[in-house]
């Protein structure tokens, strides 16, 4: 259900109003508005809360999130759009990120991206059909040591070939739900 960020207000006291849609997930979100003092340099640290708590950032939850910043939508929207680990789409039950990087470049990334839509018929950026899988490409994961990087349902694995990827992948599609990671 599409959030409906634009009633919400701020109270006197800094706190957030209760989110006209009832949606609990907001709650999340204003906790860690309320954390960093509605400051807009936590524009960042805010964003993660949302995308962990909705799965994907909506135009609905960019809104609302500037708006309690005061920040412009352009300025939320961009730098959702800047860093990787961002995602503007619903994703997947299970998730894939390649890093591409140069490091995992030269190590056979593309060999994995090209691997996975051989199999699943997805590029980057997409969802099978039946919403069970998503890939996504990614810059630098700051892991090069480890190239080629992948991350896979939120765990980093390095050093595998796609061979070895597009196993990983089924056996983790075979499984009902991503495995959890522990933090
Ligand atoms: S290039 Fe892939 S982790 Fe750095």
């Amino acid at each position: 259900m599409a959030a409906r960020p634009a009633a919400a207000r701020r109270s006197a006291d800094g706190a957030s109003a209760e989110h006209p849609s009832g949606d609990a997930r907001f709650k999340m979100i204003d906790r860690t508005l309320k954390r960093f003092q509605y400051q807009q340099d936590a524009l960042i640290e805010v964003l993660h809360t949302a995308q962990e708590s909705f799965g994907y950032l909506s135009e609905d939850l960019m809104i609302y999130v500037a708006q309690q910043l005061k920040l412009p939508m352009s300025w939320v929207y961009g730098v959702a759009t800047f860093y990787h680990f961002f995602t503007l789409e619903p994703q997947g039950e299970h998730s894939c990120t390649i890093c591409m990087g140069t490091a995992c470049y030269v190590k056979r990334a593309a060999e994995i991206v090209a691997k996975l839509q051989d199999e699943y018929g997805i590029e980057p950026g997409e969802t099978t059909p039946d919403g069970k899988f998503s890939v996504a490409a990614a810059r630098c994961l700051g892991s090069c040591g480890l190239a080629p990087v992948i991350v896979l349902d939120g765990e980093v694995m390095g050093r595998l070939s796609p061979d070895e990827v597009l196993d990983q992948v089924k056996e983790r599609l075979a499984s009902k739900k991503p495995q959890s990671v522990p933090a």
